[in-house]
């Protein structure tokens, strides 16, 4: 492998600040996409496409045919997160920089890097028979509205033999893994107003209602300090882990200290106590707070009584939950938990179904193999606590989804300094490539 010239493709497309969520980086997106697409044609592929938006466009395309060979779908996304707090960053976030046999960068993880190797992998080897077919959207971290809509308008485009997503990390490292669900979303803003406008709170204090006391009230109502989420119904269809996977959780190389202290790095961890801390992770649903919007945040001191405020918040679903249904029941919380003298609203902004994906089938095997092949270890499963929407509508027409990934779990996904060690990504470009001969070697599954 031509390393250094790898290393200067790859900052190519981590230099492109491709931020799905800000309409500010929309001609970003677009050169991201570009990117993506001049890749494929260099890959020899027909129907380069852009479907579905301009600005954020599912880039499709087809390798060359080999009639009876096995079809894999790619799935990946171009898209990266916003880089704030820039401050934390050493290096600037878009201006990619190799310290330490690590690539820094927005996107070095989440997923340009991971999209890089699996693109790469076929460029490495003689040609593996298999029919190649690309879908790489650019709005995974927005909700990927652009892909659910040609997905709905186009179900043929995930008719397949395999699938595979490569958009998480190991274990641990040393422990490459695939993943048996994947846990959705429902993010939402819930706002309370209480008067009509902001008041002095000379003036009107210890009478007037208070909004961001109000929201802060209907929050600690939402989740109570125990962790336990009181939304009536949300746990009902909620299953715990069979014993046996419980069991061979307690063998990954995964300890609570580690966890709180290396990861977390904060003094104590919390939820429901009667879980272990993978059981809270990977297969029960949360309640998160990402922001609370409103009043005076400004400098220095102003005495108002705040009439709005606004948090956004978000839950993690976890199988057999349903978005819809969820949806549905926070509305309804939100309508009995708020007092009657505040208007409480609720505008869901994205979602996702969670996802469930059986390992035993046939194409699990081969990736095994090629990750013990070249890192000395088979994939063992596991379940990750992010989501990646379109996962459930990927898996709509019966091919098995793989998701697997090659970063390791210190990466700092969505947080500043985010980074892929060179050793994943040189390995990683070695476990596809020895993935698809594989797979081209089994034939049509
Ligand atoms: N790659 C992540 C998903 C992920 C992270 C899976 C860690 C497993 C472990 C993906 O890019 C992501 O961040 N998804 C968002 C989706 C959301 C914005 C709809 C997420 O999980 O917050
Ligand atoms: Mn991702
Ligand atoms: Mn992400």
């Amino acid at each position: 492998m031509d390393q250094e010239r790898l290393l200067r493709e790859l900052s190519e497309f981590l230099r492109i600040p491709s931020v799905s969520t800000l309409p500010a980086h929309n001609q970003d997106c677009r050169a991201a996409a570009e990117w993506v697409a001049a890749e494929l044609r260099r890959l020899g592929c027909r129907d380069v496409q852009f479907l579905g938006s301009d600005t954020h466009p599912v880039v499709s395309g087809k390798g060359p045919d080999v009639p009876g060979a096995p079809t894999l779908i790619i799935y990946g996304h171009y898209d990266v997160q916003p880089p704030d707090p820039l401050a934390e960053w050493t290096n600037p976030p878009f201006e990619p920089t190799i310290r330490d046999g690590k690539i820094y960068g927005r996107g070095a993880a989440d997923d340009k890097g991971q999209v890089f190797c699996l693109l790469k992998a076929i460029a490495a080897s003689p040609r593996p028979p298999i029919n190649f077919r690309f879908l790489i959207e650019g709005e995974e971290e927005h909700g990927s509205k652009v892909l659910f809509d040609l997905l709905k308008r186009e179900p043929q485009r995930v008719r397949a033999d395999v699938v595979i997503v490569a958009d998480m990390s190991y274990v641990a490292p040393g422990w490459p893994a695939v993943y048996t669900t994947l846990r959705g979303l429902c993010y939402a803003e819930i706002t309370v107003r209480t008067s009509r406008t902001d008041l002095h709170s000379g003036e009107y204090g210890g009478a007037a209602p208070n909004a961001h006391e109000e929201l802060c009230r209907l929050l600690t109502r939402l989740k109570g300090e125990d962790g336990k989420i009181n939304i009536p119904g949300f746990y009902t269809p909620v299953k715990r882990p069979s014993k046996a996977e419980l069991a061979a959780w307690k063998k990954l190389p995964f300890t609570e200290k580690d966890f709180l202290e290396k990861r977390v790095q904060g003094k104590a961890l919390v939820g429901l106590k009667k879980y272990s801390v993978l059981e809270r992770l990977w297969a029960l649903p949360t309640f998160e707070i990402h922001g609370i919007l409103g009043g005076f945040t400004g400098e220095g001191a102003k005495t108002v009584i705040p009439a709005e405020a606004t948090a956004k918040v978000s839950m993690r679903l976890v199988p057999n939950q349903k978005l819809a249904t969820v949806e549905r029941q926070l509305a309804a919380a939100v309508k009995r938990f708020a007092p009657k003298h505040v208007t409480a609203t609720v505008r869901f902004l994205h979602g996702a179904d969670p996802a469930q994906i059986n390992v035993d089938r046939p194409a699990f095997k081969l990736l095994g193999e090629a990750f013990k092949e070249v890192t000395g270890r088979a994939s063992v499963p596991a379940r990750a606590g992010g989501s990646i929407p379109v996962v459930p509508a990927l898996a709509s027409a019966g091919a098995p989804v793989i998701l697997t990934g090659i970063g390791l779990p210190d990466d700092r996904l969505h947080a500043p300094n985010e980074k892929l060690d060179l050793k994943q990504l040189w390995d990683g470009i070695e476990v596809f490539r020895r993935f698809y001969d594989l797979l081209g070697g089994a034939g049509r599954m």
